[in-house]
This record gives structure tokens, C-alpha cells and sequence, in this order.
């Protein structure tokens, strides 16, 4: 099966943490990602750009939302994961979660297919194949226990009522539980139009926020955790390439750069 459109967003991220398990002191070391990558398109890292580091912004944000999600593992070892979104992503494997946890990964049914061709299964580990925003999914998942949502780079390709409901649906269904997400600002969604990465998939930014730690308004339950740095990061400042470096350092000197994407924690 072809991927189209937003199902094609995956490649960029992906190729992001492959380049860094290349770099003398990886971020996210994730080595599914090398070899995924390799796989799909042999020569991704040739070319002028091929090699370039400027997706390590993506690689931070990865590596925060392991981090939450280790932490709350840690904590709670009955939990269930729903990595939301999850694309080529390989988090499982890296968090290696006890197998009291129950994780699903769910993206569309595409991109679980082409999942399935290049990733190991694993035990405890259920892939589904489904639009996020047709919740019959949730009918699949075991109710009653710590729940631990994980969305990575999804959040802006849905408009702002498919993720009300999805927000409001998932805290109404579960007795506890954290949401680890990213947004883009409204400039960065009403820009997208113009992003070249973007209008190359054909696949637009559907919402953005200004103060997303608002959203937390949309549940009586939910309560706004923090917010991870993802641009101005000290860690990509300290392990990206001087070059790279130098690009990020410029492009925070604007604060619309600077915060166009948030990684966010919340709980309820
Ligand atoms: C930018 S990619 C991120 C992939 C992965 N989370 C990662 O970080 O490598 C966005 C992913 O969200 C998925 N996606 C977008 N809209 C979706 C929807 N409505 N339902 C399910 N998946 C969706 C896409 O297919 C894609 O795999």
C-alpha cells in the first residue's frame, strides 16, 4: 500500500533519528531508525542536504516525551500506552516497557502495514490501523487502568474539535493518566500553507495555539503538567554539529521560531 499525504510526514522524522544515531554522542540513539531508513531509501543520507542535521529539533522532541514516558512507567507498571500517530517510530523498543504494560501503537492502516514489513513485532506490543479520529478504536483498548497517551508531531494535523474530542473522550475513559503531545503556535499553522516539507506531502497543519497549556480547559480533570524546550533546547545546542548549531542560534533569535513547536505534558 502507497502512503499519501499525511502518511508520508513520517519519512522526515524518521530520517531525523537516523542521521543523529550517526553523530558521536546520538540523542536518541535509536537504531531501528538507521536501519528503517536505510531500507525504504537506501541513499538518504547522499546529496547536498542528505547528511544535514537541521532535524534534530524533532530528535529533542522524541527524547523528551521518552523521558515523560519512562518516568511515568516507572511509576506505574500496569499502565497502558497508546503512542498515537506512531508512524515508524521505534519508541517501544526504546522504552522497552516491564510486560505488565500493555502499549498500542496506532496509526493509519497504510502506515501500520509498512510498520508490519519493517519493524519486529513484540509481545504485549498491538498495532492498529485506524484514523485517530474514528474513536471506535478505543473499544480495543482494556479500560480501568493508568492510561498514558504519546502523540509525536499527530496533534497538528488535526483540527482543533478532533482533538477536543480525542482529549475529552480519553480522560472520560480512564481513571488516570498523562497526555504527552506537541503543538505548533498559530503563525507556524496558518504558515504551513507555505512549508516546503509540507506542500511537497501535500499535508497541512490543521490547528495551532498560542497558549497550549490552555488546553488543559477543555476537561475538568485535566491539569497542564510543563512544557519541555524543543528549539532552544540546551541538548541540541550542546550535541548538533557546529553548523547546525549556528542555524538553530540564528533562528531563535526570533521568538516566532523559538516557540513554534511545544512539547507538552498533562495529567488528570
Ligand atoms: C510527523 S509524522 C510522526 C510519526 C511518528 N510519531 C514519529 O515521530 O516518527 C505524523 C504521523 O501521524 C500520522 N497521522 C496523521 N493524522 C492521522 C490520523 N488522523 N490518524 C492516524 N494517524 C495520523 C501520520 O500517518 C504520520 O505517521
Amino acid at each position: 500500500m502507497e502512503l499519501a499525504g499525511v502518511q508520508k510526514t513520517l519519512s522526515p522524522v524518521l530520517k531525523a533519528k537516523a542521521l543523529d544515531n550517526r553523530l558521536p554522542a546520538p540523542i536518541l540513539g535509536d537504531t531501528y531508525a538507521e536501519r528503517v531508513m536505510r531500507r525504504l531509501d537506501p541513499g538518504y543520507d547522499r546529496g547536498r542536504f542528505g547528511a544535514g542535521q537541521l532535524g534534530l529539533s524533532a530528535v529533542v522532541r522524541a527524547k523528551a516525551l521518552d523521558d515523560w514516558a519512562r518516568e511515568f512507567l516507572a511509576d506505574h507498571r500496569e499502565a497502558v500506552v497508546l503512542n498515537l500517530g506512531c508512524g515508524l517510530d521505534a519508541r517501544v523498543f526504546r522504552i522497552d516497557p516491564p510486560a505488565t504494560v500493555n502499549w498500542f501503537d496506532l496509526d493509519f492502516p497504510a502506515v501500520v502495514d509498512l510498520r508490519r514489513r519493517h519493524l519486529p513485532p513484540r509481545e504485549h506490543c498491538t498495532l492498529i490501523g485506524s484514523d485517530v479520529t474514528d474513536l471506535t478504536w478505543l473499544e480495543r483498548i482494556p479500560r480501568g487502568r493508568p492510561m498514558l497517551m504519546i502523540a509525536e508531531g499527530l496533534v497538528p494535523y488535526l483540527t482543533e474539535d478532533d482533538l477536543r474530542r480525542l482529549l475529552v473522550t480519553l480522560v472520560d475513559a480512564f481513571p488516570t493518566g498523562q497526555m504527552l503531545f506537541d503543538t505548533v503556535s498559530v503563525a507556524a499553522w496558518r504558515g504551513s500553507r507555505w512549508d516546503p516539507i509540507g506542500r511537497r506531502y501535500n499535508a497541512r497543519f490543521r490547528c495551532g495555539f498560542d497558549d497550549p497549556a490552555a488546553l488543559a480547559d477543555r476537561h475538568p480533570r485535566l491539569r497542564y503538567v510543563g512544557e519541555a524546550p524543543m528549539n532552544d533546547s540546551p541538548l541540541l545546542m550542546e550535541r548538533a554539529p557546529t553548523a547546525t548549531r549556528r542555524v538553530y542560534r540564528l533562528l531563535n533569535l526570533f521568538p516566532g521560531f523559538r516557540r513554534s513547536s511545544r512539547v507538552l505534558r498533562f495529567r488528570f
